[in-house]
């Protein structure tokens, strides 16, 4: 059933007009007052939107069955405005997995202050307001699935956040147990058309594509189990940069089945980060372009630096964005690689396997 609200006019500029529905959550009835086309194509439309509580698949179906464009007519007033409300989280229902600090607690509390209700799983407890906080170990899966038993109903935006450094769970922490929220979020219906998920990897995760066969091994097992049993069988990738090029392969393949269900994966590749767990790592990470921070007079980025970028990955206004691996890290990765910023040209690469 709808809920009635007061109608608004939106005025939008659409290159295939059923692409309306992936920028508005709560459609639950358009009126086209104008349209212009292309051939067969409907290019550009002006709209009336009501909104309101609405199952989106089901009116999908109906707003494109009215949409032929025989049925449009044709103003062609050109109207071709932005719609800044995509970059908000008003109604969306956020999960973020390893929110209780760093750069996932800056994900919660910004998409929160977007209009997000915010749901947050940690192993570490959560010292600040959310919709929804979560116990889970993502090292242990019986733990990950009583979490997610927790969680009811749909989520529209996945922050894959948690992350160690070092240590024998490394790979599950870091990818497997993030792969398997996801896994079971699409089995149980609770990811649908328009949600979007977006991982933190790292600079470390840039060379996936030089290690590709082994990498598609891996991503190739079924579960949580069978990942596990293939680290364990190959106590080499048991490691920091393997788990980052997992992630940032796992998004470039994962990017097409996903999108056609409506569904986008990005991923953040930050540089250094001021977080509780880059300062244990002090000495490695945070020295990490210490020389190009200097040139540029920059300091570490902030929690909240890739905090923004992860959200604009994951709304509505990145609705063509998927299966991108997004540097965050001031310019750092391309200046060096590019020969802009010599003095890092041998680590980058290097981490690029080009040497
Ligand atoms: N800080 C950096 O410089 C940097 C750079 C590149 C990538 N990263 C990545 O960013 C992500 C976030 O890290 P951060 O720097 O914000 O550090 P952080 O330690 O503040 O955040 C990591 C979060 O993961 C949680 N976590 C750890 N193990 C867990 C487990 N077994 N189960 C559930 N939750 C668990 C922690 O409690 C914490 O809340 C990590 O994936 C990290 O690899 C960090």
């Amino acid at each position: 059933m709808f809920r009635a609200v007061p109608h608004r006019r939106q005025r939008v500029r659409l290159i295939r007009f059923w692409d309306l529905l992936s920028r508005f959550d709560q459609v639950c009835m358009a009126l086209v007052v104008g349209a212009e086309q292309s051939g067969s194509e409907v290019i550009a439309a002006t709209v009336t939107l009501a909104t309101g509580d609405v199952d989106r698949q089901s009116h999908t179906a109906s707003i494109a069955r009215g949409l032929e464009p025989n049925i449009c007519f044709g103003l062609g007033s050109g109207v071709m405005t932005t719609n800044p409300e995509a970059f908000r989280y008003d109604g969306k229902r956020v999960l973020v997995v390893g929110g209780a600090t760093g750069m996932g607690a800056a994900a919660a509390r910004l998409t929160m202050a977007l209009g997000a209700e915010a749901i947050v799983m940690d192993h570490a407890p959560i010292d600040f307001d959310v919709a929804g906080a979560i116990k889970v170990d993502l090292q242990d899966r019986s733990s990950i699935d009583s979490a997610l038993d927790e969680i009811g109903g749909p989520i529209d935006a996945v922050f894959s956040a948690a992350g160690i450094a070092d240590g024998p769970p490394l790979m599950r922490v870091n990818f497997i147990g993030h792969r398997h929220v996801i896994d079971r979020l699409l089995a149980q219906g609770q990811l649908k058309s328009g949600a979007a998920i977006c991982f933190i990897s790292s600079v470390a995760g840039i060379g996936w594509e030089a290690d590709l066969e082994r990498l598609i091994e891996f991503l190739g097992t079924a579960d949580y189990e069978a990942a596990n049993a293939w680290v364990e069988a190959h106590p080499d990738t048991n490691n920091y940069m393997f788990a980052k090029q997992a992630i940032n392969t796992y998004v470039s393949r994962q990017a097409l089945p996903l999108r056609k269900q409506g569904i986008r994966i990005n991923a953040v590749c930050p540089g250094p980060t001021d977080t509780p767990l880059a300062q244990a790592n002090a000495d490695l990470w945070l020295t990490f372009a210490q020389e190009y921070r200097a040139e540029v007079g920059l300091d570490y980025h902030s929690p909240e630096q890739i905090a923004q970028a992860m959200a604009f990955l994951n709304s509505a206004a990145a609705s063509g964005i998927s299966g991108i691996n997004l540097l965050v890290d001031s310019g750092h990765v391309m200046a060096s690689l590019s020969g802009a910023w010599p003095a890092d040209k041998p680590i980058l690469d290097l981490l690029m396997g080009r040497s």
